[in-house]
């Protein structure tokens, strides 16, 4: 599938069109979850495949071999990807599945299920330039112009997967809805990489001992992670993703957005943020 210049639009939601179909979508709308799976939700550029990394070495004990073998795609599949359906009809084990959906879409299939959901959030001055880089290099987005109108595209949630603002709203504010339910930040992973992964395994039931915490911060290490092609995506054909015009493990660092931001720019963020998240009563502390 290539579908390249294609946006599916379900629900008023842009995704794109390659590896998203209109049966894909529903296919994961109607998803039957079994109360063993973990399930990682995020908005783009969130820390996906950072938590799919460290779910994988806690479920593992540390060890790397898994997660140094099979692509994270293979291992913790997009739910709403097309591929998504073969490997989780063959799965046998507990299974991890990946999503972007927002919740409004997924919750009819979540009702009454057990599942474990992770929600990881991060700041969205962050994810919207790591998001524009993304968009450079991956040729299934659209071209995003200057980070200008894309900054303008973002805030307004007119870009593929919608708006960030909704999309942590929704997760986060039917948590009580959903019966096991972490949320962690993006940041909070940077600052506390050991307590994350005890806060994971903790709410994964997965114990780990002192040596297995250690192994499992060696491996999900930015540096040990771009290194690892298994998830820096250069296992993507050049065609997919331009790795000429970046790389998946950019910077991964908190406040890179005040390298990229004018002051205007951040005001008017700072703005969105405002009215948008008004409703909300979730407290972030992205510094
Ligand atoms: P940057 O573009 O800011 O570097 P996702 O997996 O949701 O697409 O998110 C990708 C972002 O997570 C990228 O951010 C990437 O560098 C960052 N990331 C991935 N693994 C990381 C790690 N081990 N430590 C810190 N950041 C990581």
């Amino acid at each position: 599938m290539a579908r390249l210049d294609v946006t599916e639009t379900f629900h008023s939601f842009m995704f794109p069109g390659h590896m998203h179909t209109q049966d894909s979508l529903n296919y994961a709308t109607n998803f039957k979850f079994q109360d063993t799976d973990t399930v990682i939700v995020t908005y783009p550029k969130s820390g996906t495949t950072w938590m799919q990394e460290i779910i994988t070495l806690v479920l593992n004990k540390g060890n790397p071999t898994v997660a140094q073998t099979t692509p994270n795609w293979a291992r913790a599949p997009w739910l709403e990807q097309c591929y998504a359906t073969d490997i989780l009809k063959a799965s046998t084990g507990p299974r991890i599945i990946t999503t972007h959906l927002p919740y409004h879409l997924l919750a009819p299939a979540l009702q009454h299920s057990k599942a474990k959901v992770i929600y990881v959030a991060r700041n969205p001055k962050d994810v919207s330039v790591s998001y524009y880089h993304f968009h450079k290099m991956a040729n299934f987005l659209p071209d995003p112009g200057t980070f200008s109108d894309f900054l303008i595209d973002f805030l307004k949630g007119a870009v593929h997967y919608g708006s960030w603002f909704d999309h942590v709203k929704g997760w986060t504010s039917n948590k009580k809805d959903i019966q096991n339910f972490l949320y962690i930040t993006y940041e909070e992973m940077c600052q506390d990489i050991q307590g994350s992964i005890q806060k994971v395994s903790h709410f994964l039931q997965c114990p780990l001992t002192e040596d297995e915490l250690i192994l499992s911060q060696k491996h999900c290490s930015f540096n040990s992670m771009k290194e690892n092609a298994m998830v820096n995506y250069t296992l993507i054909p050049q065609e997919i993703m331009d790795h000429s015009k970046g790389k998946f493990m950019r910077n991964g660092k908190i406040g890179d957005w005040k390298n990229v931001f004018t002051e205007e720019q951040s005001r008017l963020a700072d703005d969105v943020y405002s009215s948008q998240m008004a409703d909300s009563s979730l407290l972030f502390k992205w510094e």
